[in-house]
């Protein structure tokens, strides 16, 4: 579990361009979850991950992991994070390399190397043959799939996800959101920082949003996208299996607006006019 307590962070403090990120974050995330973050620009989802990583010291709150501070290296090496853009930081001249690079710094065998290597390029979609290519002969997809790959091959408890699918196409999208799933299933805690409500809607079993560094809802996505007061001061659109079942139910149908997807919507209409 993941214990985080009165987290406060205020960036470049004591200047004039003081800004206050966090504001007594307090939250815990039990083993096998799968949290989403949702929320504005710069209402301080970068910052909490980064917190939780343990990449930005506080000296306000406390984070610990499986009871141990994330101070210390060990609680660190649970939490696996991926960035914006993460293909941006590949920099070995192969992607066998790239990837090996995180194992090969907790000093782990040779051997023990090489299978992390081709389990983790198997987790991502990434066929082997692609281990000697340069990562700068790939696609733009692929290079992420092998940035997240390094990311696995030191196999984290929690994963963390700031925006995986930004800039990716719809079908990249779609095989990468599926791999995190899978990633769930297989027994990783998933914490995924979103824009979209749609994949939060897919995969989350809770969500919590943000506004100014402070948690302005945390619970279910099928609670959040019908509570309309919490939508707007955080500037959040509900997904279009929502939106339309709400709209279906001002019209004068009495349909539940509490769902997900668009099977669900479809469902729910048929069991409304039968
Ligand atoms: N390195 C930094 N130095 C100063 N201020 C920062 C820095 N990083 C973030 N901030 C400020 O802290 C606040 C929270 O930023 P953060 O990046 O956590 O937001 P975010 O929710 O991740 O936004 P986005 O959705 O745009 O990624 C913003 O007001 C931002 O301008
Ligand atoms: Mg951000």
């Amino acid at each position: 579990m993941i214990d985080i307590k009165n987290l406060s962070y205020t960036y470049m403090k004591g200047t004039p361009f003081e800004k206050t990120a966090l504001k007594n974050i307090s939250l815990n995330i039990d083993d096998g979850n799968f949290l989403a973050i949702a929320g504005h620009t710069g209402s301080g989802k970068s910052t909490l991950i980064q917190i939780i990583a343990g990449l930005i010291d506080v000296p306000k709150g406390t984070v610990e992991v499986d009871g141990e501070s994330i101070k210390n290296k060990s609680a660190r090496r649970k939490i696996g994070i991926v960035f914006q853009y993460p293909e941006h930081q590949l920099f070995e001249e192969t992607v066998e390399r790239d990837i090996a690079f995180g194992p090969r710094n907790f000093g782990l065998s040779e051997d023990e190397i090489i299978s992390r290597v081709d389990e983790s390029m198997q987790l991502v979609g990434l066929d082997l043959a692609l281990k000697d290519k340069s990562p700068f002969e790939l696609s733009g997809g692929q290079r992420r799939r092998v940035a997240i790959a390094g990311i696995l091959a030191l196999k984290p408890k929690y994963l963390i996800l700031d925006e995986p699918t930004a800039g990716l196409d719809p079908r990249a999208k779609k095989n990468l959101l599926a791999e995190i799933k899978r990633l769930h299933e297989l027994g990783v805690t998933i914490i995924l920082v979103s824009h979209s409500m749609e994949d939060i809607a897919n995969l989350a079993s809770r969500v919590i949003v943000l506004t100014d560094g402070e948690i302005l809802f945390d619970g279910t996505p099928r609670k959040l996208f019908v509570h309309e007061k919490i939508l707007n001061r955080a500037g959040l659109i509900p997904p279009a299996a929502t939106k339309l079942l709400q709209k279906i139910s001002r019209a004068g149908l009495n349909v539940n607006a509490e769902v997900l997807t668009i099977d669900e919507a479809e469902n729910e209409i048929w069991r409304a006019i039968k």
